[in-house]
């Protein structure tokens, strides 16, 4: 997970990149927009992957019932808001939308839910 949440901030760091420059004017580095597609990709797979594995490590490890602590439905937010970011994302790629805006908020409050995320996960730790 601190992988995943590792890429993901990655991820945005190139993102807000190609922000700045679309803002400023400035030609984009193509540098940017590839770095940014090529992490985003396996950040979102990797939450997506390790979401999967929490409930089946607190049921089978530690003997708890799936989805009975905040944890769970802080981290189910997330994943929901970092799925709607990666479609978008997608749509942008392919030119079928230009919603930037939108994919740059939503991006930005994924991130801070992945850090009630780490939060409320830190304190579940053994
Ligand atoms: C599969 C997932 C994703 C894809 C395919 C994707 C695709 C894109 C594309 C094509 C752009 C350039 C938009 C343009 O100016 O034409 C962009 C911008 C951006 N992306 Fe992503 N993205 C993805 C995930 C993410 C994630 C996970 C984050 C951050 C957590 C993020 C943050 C941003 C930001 C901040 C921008 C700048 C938007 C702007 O110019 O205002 N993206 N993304
Ligand atoms: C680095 C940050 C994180 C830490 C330290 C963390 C830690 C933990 C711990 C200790 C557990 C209990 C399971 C066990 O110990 O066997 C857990 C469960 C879980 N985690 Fe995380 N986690 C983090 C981030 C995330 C994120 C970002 C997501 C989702 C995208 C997520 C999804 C889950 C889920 C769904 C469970 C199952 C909880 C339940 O069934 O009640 N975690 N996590």
């Amino acid at each position: 997970m601190t992988v995943s949440l590792a890429l993901a901030l990655l991820t945005l760091r190139a993102g807000l990149r190609l922000r700045s420059a679309r803002r400023l004017g400035v030609p984009r580095s193509r540098d940017d927009l590839r770095r940014h597609l090529r992490l985003a990709k396996p950040a979102v797979a990797m939450l997506v992957l390790g979401f999967a594995a929490g409930p089946v490590s607190a049921v089978w490890l530690r003997g708890w019932d799936a989805f009975h602590t905040a944890h769970a439905w802080v981290a189910a937010g997330t994943l929901g808001l970092f799925v709607a970011t990666a479609v978008l994302g997608r749509r942008l790629e392919q030119g079928r939308s230009r919603a930037v805006d939108a994919h740059a908020a939503l991006a930005l409050v994924a991130t801070l839910a992945a850090a009630a995320a780490l939060g409320t996960g830190f304190v579940l730790l053994p």
